[in-house]
């Protein structure tokens, strides 16, 4: 049988979407011990993962060189991938926020300075309430830009708020809500589609949306 091919993003997310994987039926013991290697296959559970960046996953999964993966809806709406979304696995949840200095007043007679990881979800925000825009794309650190004046707000990922209280900032508007997505390869999706349908549906089945 054909393993199923299937891209994890590296770091806390990671684990977690293992973790369900493993308690769906696809456990993989090698992934779990301790070492650097980036790719694991367990032949009886039919699965082969590998670890990659998470902003890379939808890559991987798009270019077929994983069947299925796990992303974040930022890096969807981001990149547009050319994906099936198959299910919101109702982990890594957190929101895509404007954020800014507490003192923050919007004066709508300038241009908005904008840093942001994410240019193309804050040029469709602000497209969408009519407000124009400078985007200032930064790859990281980027609650840094308003407190030294390089921007007059952020576009960025909220989780628990720590990061913005401790550098004295906060949200102002919710963008969208985001959550982890299981994608698949499009031609994937039909030439191994018994598979990965049922591993869509061994995941559904287990994941903490349906709890
Ligand atoms: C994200 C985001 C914030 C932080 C928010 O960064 O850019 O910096 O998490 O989390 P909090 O609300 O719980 O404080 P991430 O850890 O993904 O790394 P990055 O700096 O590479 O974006």
């Amino acid at each position: 049988m054909e393993l199923i091919n299937i891209a994890l993003p590296k770091g806390r997310l990671g684990e977690k979407v293992y973790a369900l994987f493993k308690t769906a039926g696809y456990p993989c013991p090698a992934l779990e011990e301790e070492n650097r290697k980036l790719v694991f296959e367990n032949p009886e559970a039919g699965v082969r993962y590998f670890w990659v960046k998470p902003s890379d996953v939808a890559i991987y999964v798009e270019r077929g060189a994983a069947d299925v993966g796990v992303a974040g809806k930022d890096i969807l709406l981001e990149y547009a991938p050319d994906v099936y979304e198959l299910s919101d696995l109702g982990l890594g949840k957190c929101r895509m926020c404007v954020a800014g200095k507490k003192d923050f007043r919007d004066d709508r007679s300038r241009v908005l300075r904008v840093a942001t990881k994410f240019p193309r979800i804050a040029r469709e925000y602000y497209s969408s309430i009519s407000r124009e825009i400078d985007i200032i794309h930064l790859n990281g650190s980027i609650e840094i830009a308003p407190i030294l004046g390089l921007s007059d707000v952020i576009v960025d990922i909220v989780e628990t708020g720590r990061t913005l209280l401790e550098n004295g900032l906060e949200p102002k508007e919710e963008i969208v809500p985001i959550s982890a997505r299981l994608i698949a390869n499009k031609v994937s999706y039909k030439f191994k589609n018994a598979a990965l349908g049922q591993l869509a549906e061994d995941i559904a089945a287990h994941c903490p949306t349906q709890q």
